[in-house]
Protein backbone atom coordinates (compact mmCIF):
# COMPACT_ATOMS: atom_id res chain seq x y z
CA UNK A 1 0.00 0.00 0.00
CA UNK A 2 1.56 3.45 -0.99
CA UNK A 3 0.96 6.90 0.60
CA UNK A 4 -1.51 8.10 -2.77
CA UNK A 5 -3.92 4.60 -1.66
CA UNK A 6 -3.90 5.22 1.92
CA UNK A 7 -5.08 8.85 0.70
CA UNK A 8 -7.50 7.16 -1.61
CA UNK A 9 -8.93 5.47 1.43
CA UNK A 10 -9.68 8.60 3.59
CA UNK A 11 -10.88 10.07 0.79
CA UNK A 12 -13.39 7.36 1.06
CA UNK A 13 -13.86 6.68 3.93
CA UNK A 14 -13.69 10.58 5.83
CA UNK A 15 -15.87 13.13 5.20
CA UNK A 16 -15.41 15.52 8.03
CA UNK A 17 -13.00 18.61 7.48
CA UNK A 18 -11.47 17.84 11.02
CA UNK A 19 -10.88 14.67 11.34
CA UNK A 20 -9.17 15.03 7.29
CA UNK A 21 -7.17 17.16 9.17
CA UNK A 22 -5.85 15.12 11.90
CA UNK A 23 -5.52 12.53 9.78
CA UNK A 24 -3.20 14.99 7.68
CA UNK A 25 -1.49 16.34 10.94
CA UNK A 26 -0.66 12.98 12.57
CA UNK A 27 0.32 11.73 9.08
CA UNK A 28 3.44 15.20 8.93
CA UNK A 29 4.70 14.61 12.30
CA UNK A 30 4.91 10.75 11.66
CA UNK A 31 6.53 11.44 8.42
CA UNK A 32 9.29 14.10 10.77
CA UNK A 33 9.28 10.91 13.22
CA UNK A 34 10.56 8.74 10.69
CA UNK A 35 13.12 11.11 8.52
CA UNK A 36 14.62 11.54 12.51
CA UNK A 37 14.85 7.58 12.83
CA UNK A 38 17.00 7.74 9.76
CA UNK A 39 14.47 5.32 8.04
CA UNK A 40 14.38 4.54 4.33
CA UNK A 41 12.35 6.30 1.90
CA UNK A 42 10.01 3.38 0.83
CA UNK A 43 9.40 -0.62 2.40
CA UNK A 44 7.67 -2.08 5.59
CA UNK A 45 9.28 -0.06 7.50
CA UNK A 46 9.85 3.62 6.10
CA UNK A 47 9.22 6.98 5.91
CA UNK A 48 6.39 6.37 3.62
CA UNK A 49 4.86 3.24 6.23
CA UNK A 50 4.91 5.75 8.60
CA UNK A 51 3.04 8.27 6.64
CA UNK A 52 0.52 5.91 5.77
CA UNK A 53 0.14 4.44 9.28
CA UNK A 54 -0.18 7.90 10.31
CA UNK A 55 -3.45 9.11 7.90
CA UNK A 56 -4.59 5.56 8.80
CA UNK A 57 -4.88 5.51 12.04
CA UNK A 58 -8.17 6.72 12.45
CA UNK A 59 -9.84 5.86 9.07
CA UNK A 60 -13.11 4.12 10.54
CA UNK A 61 -13.87 6.73 13.29
CA UNK A 62 -16.15 8.74 11.54
CA UNK A 63 -18.56 5.64 10.74
CA UNK A 64 -17.32 3.21 13.58
CA UNK A 65 -16.22 5.34 16.63
CA UNK A 66 -17.20 3.40 19.32
CA UNK A 67 -15.00 1.05 21.45
CA UNK A 68 -16.40 -2.15 20.17
CA UNK A 69 -15.49 -1.14 16.00
CA UNK A 70 -12.67 1.58 16.33
CA UNK A 71 -10.07 0.74 15.11
CA UNK A 72 -10.93 -2.58 14.64
CA UNK A 73 -12.94 -2.06 11.57
CA UNK A 74 -9.81 -0.29 9.73
CA UNK A 75 -7.00 -3.35 10.91
CA UNK A 76 -9.72 -5.83 9.03
CA UNK A 77 -9.81 -3.43 6.07
CA UNK A 78 -5.78 -2.56 5.70
CA UNK A 79 -5.26 -6.76 6.56
CA UNK A 80 -7.49 -7.33 3.58
CA UNK A 81 -5.86 -4.84 1.50
CA UNK A 82 -2.36 -6.76 2.51
CA UNK A 83 -1.18 -4.33 5.04
CA UNK A 84 1.96 -5.40 6.73
CA UNK A 85 1.27 -6.53 10.61
CA UNK A 86 3.03 -3.90 11.98
CA UNK A 87 1.04 -1.56 10.72
CA UNK A 88 -2.50 -2.88 12.07
CA UNK A 89 -0.52 -3.47 15.17
CA UNK A 90 0.54 -0.15 15.28
CA UNK A 91 -3.03 1.00 14.85
CA UNK A 92 -4.40 -1.59 17.43
CA UNK A 93 -1.83 -0.33 19.93
CA UNK A 94 -2.98 3.70 19.41
CA UNK A 95 -6.33 2.22 21.33
CA UNK A 96 -5.51 1.37 24.77
CA UNK A 97 -8.34 -0.44 25.28
CA UNK A 98 -7.68 -2.91 22.45
CA UNK A 99 -4.52 -4.66 24.67
CA UNK A 100 -2.68 -4.84 21.84
CA UNK A 101 0.97 -3.80 23.32
CA UNK A 102 3.08 -1.15 21.46
CA UNK A 103 6.04 -3.07 21.01
CA UNK A 104 7.93 -0.98 17.82
CA UNK A 105 9.38 2.47 17.12
CA UNK A 106 6.05 2.85 14.66
CA UNK A 107 3.30 1.91 17.99
CA UNK A 108 5.00 3.81 20.29
CA UNK A 109 5.57 6.69 17.79
CA UNK A 110 1.61 6.89 16.97
CA UNK A 111 0.66 7.12 20.10
CA UNK A 112 2.83 9.14 21.76
CA UNK A 113 2.03 11.87 18.77
CA UNK A 114 -1.56 11.48 18.34
CA UNK A 115 -3.58 12.97 21.26
CA UNK A 116 -0.60 15.44 21.29
CA UNK A 117 -0.95 16.29 17.88
CA UNK A 118 -4.87 16.45 18.14
CA UNK A 119 -4.01 18.95 21.34
CA UNK A 120 -1.81 21.38 19.59
CA UNK A 121 -4.62 21.95 16.34
CA UNK A 122 -6.74 22.76 19.61
CA UNK A 123 -4.60 25.14 20.80
CA UNK A 124 -3.87 27.00 17.32
CA UNK A 125 -7.46 27.43 17.31
CA UNK A 126 -7.87 29.65 20.08
CA UNK A 127 -5.47 31.75 19.10
CA UNK A 128 -6.59 34.70 17.37
CA UNK A 129 -4.98 33.75 14.07
CA UNK A 130 -6.24 29.97 14.38
CA UNK A 131 -2.82 29.41 13.31
CA UNK A 132 -0.50 26.69 14.29
CA UNK A 133 2.43 29.09 13.35
CA UNK A 134 1.34 31.03 16.44
CA UNK A 135 1.75 28.25 19.24
CA UNK A 136 4.73 27.73 21.70
CA UNK A 137 5.87 25.12 23.45
CA UNK A 138 4.78 27.11 26.83
CA UNK A 139 1.27 27.51 25.52
CA UNK A 140 1.34 24.27 25.15
CA UNK A 141 2.28 23.18 28.51
CA UNK A 142 -0.26 25.78 30.31
CA UNK A 143 -3.02 24.40 28.46
CA UNK A 144 -1.88 20.74 29.33
CA UNK A 145 -1.80 21.62 33.11
CA UNK A 146 -5.67 23.44 32.46
CA UNK A 147 -7.99 20.78 33.04
CA UNK A 148 -11.06 22.21 31.33
CA UNK A 149 -9.46 22.57 27.80
CA UNK A 150 -9.48 20.22 25.23
CA UNK A 151 -11.06 18.23 27.96
CA UNK A 152 -11.33 15.06 25.43
CA UNK A 153 -7.45 14.69 25.32
CA UNK A 154 -6.46 12.17 28.06
CA UNK A 155 -3.33 13.52 29.43
CA UNK A 156 -2.24 10.59 31.45
CA UNK A 157 -2.55 8.64 27.58
CA UNK A 158 0.02 11.59 26.91
CA UNK A 159 2.46 11.33 29.84
CA UNK A 160 2.41 7.22 28.87
CA UNK A 161 3.46 8.27 25.49
CA UNK A 162 6.33 9.93 26.56
CA UNK A 163 7.74 7.07 29.07
CA UNK A 164 7.08 4.69 26.18
CA UNK A 165 8.86 6.59 23.59
CA UNK A 166 11.87 7.21 26.63
CA UNK A 167 11.73 11.22 25.83
CA UNK A 168 11.73 14.11 27.65
CA UNK A 169 8.44 15.99 27.91
CA UNK A 170 9.77 19.51 26.20
CA UNK A 171 11.72 18.19 23.61
CA UNK A 172 9.09 15.47 22.66
CA UNK A 173 6.23 18.85 22.40
CA UNK A 174 9.11 20.85 20.60
CA UNK A 175 9.53 18.17 17.74
CA UNK A 176 5.89 17.41 17.64
CA UNK A 177 5.09 21.28 17.23
CA UNK A 178 7.41 21.98 15.03
CA UNK A 179 6.63 19.04 13.09
CA UNK A 180 3.29 20.54 12.90
CA UNK A 181 4.54 23.87 11.59
CA UNK A 182 6.64 23.11 8.91
CA UNK A 183 3.58 20.64 7.49
CA UNK A 184 0.76 23.20 8.23
CA UNK A 185 0.28 23.86 4.35
CA UNK A 186 -0.47 20.25 3.82
CA UNK A 187 -2.69 20.20 6.85
CA UNK A 188 -4.06 23.66 8.30
CA UNK A 189 -6.22 24.29 4.95
CA UNK A 190 -7.74 22.13 2.58
CA UNK A 191 -5.65 19.03 4.05
CA UNK A 192 -3.97 17.47 1.37
CA UNK A 193 -5.23 14.22 0.28
CA UNK A 194 -4.21 13.35 -3.33
FE1 LIG B 1 -5.87 10.07 16.13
Amino acid sequence: MTRSDAAALVRAWVASESLRRHLVSVECVMEAAARRAGLPETGEDSVEAWRCVGLLHDLDYEKHPTPEEHPFVCVELLKSRGAPASWTEAILGHATYSGVPRASLLAKTLFAIDELTGFMTAVALVRPSRKIADVEVSSVKKKLKSKGFAAGVNREDIALGLRELNVEADAHYAFVLQALKDGAARWEGAPELE
